[in-house]
């Protein structure tokens, strides 16, 4: 599994924020076997997130991008709206799945804006911010990751086109 992870952070993109959270995705991803290929912290802008995310699925042609960061309330936060920008179908079980945990371990999960989704062969998911709330969200979809994006790649599927 080839990964990718972008943060989403204005402090963090400044150098004012040391990012934890993609640290914590880096630890995660190689328990799971995952190889992370690359790592790049954003601004809260949505072109550079959704450039971004591009450039992670048609360049480097990643199985799994996460983001973290950015799909909160704060009128800085626009992660879920520059995925949808880039995506071709939703993959909303993942997001909800994410948020039903969630809910089982704090009310605020009810504030994640996050959406997944799939451009051409990437499964793109969207993270809350937090180191804690990143680790709880990749645990409870881990165990589907694996036949996800093996049914997102098989060799029956056509992946070579973007959607
Ligand atoms: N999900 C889990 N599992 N654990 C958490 O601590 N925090 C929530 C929520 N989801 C949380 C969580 C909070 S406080 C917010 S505001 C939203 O995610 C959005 O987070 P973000 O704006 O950092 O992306």
């Amino acid at each position: 599994m080839k990964v990718a992870i972008l943060t989403v952070s204005d402090k963090g993109s400044a150098g004012e924020r040391e990012d934890v959270s993609g640290d914590t995705l880096v630890e995660e991803i190689t328990k799971l076997d995952g190889l992370v290929v690359a790592r790049e912290i954003v601004p809260d802008e949505r072109d550079q997130i959704s450039a971004k995310l591009r450039h992670f699925t048609d360049d480097l042609c990643v199985d799994l991008v996460l983001s973290t960061g950015g799909t909160g309330f704060s009128p800085r936060d626009w992660t879920p709206e520059a995925t949808l920008d880039v995506i071709g179908r939703e993959a909303p079980g993942l997001a909800e799945a994410m948020r039903q945990a969630s809910l089982k371990i704090t009310p605020h999960a009810m504030l994640s804006r996050a959406v997944a989704g799939l451009r051409g062969c990437t499964l793109i998911v969207n993270l809350p911010g937090s180191p804690k709330a990143c680790r709880e969200c990749l645990q409870t979809i881990a165990p589907a990751l694996p036949h996800a994006i093996e049914i997102l790649t098989g060799a029956g599927g056509e992946c070579a086109t973007v959607d």
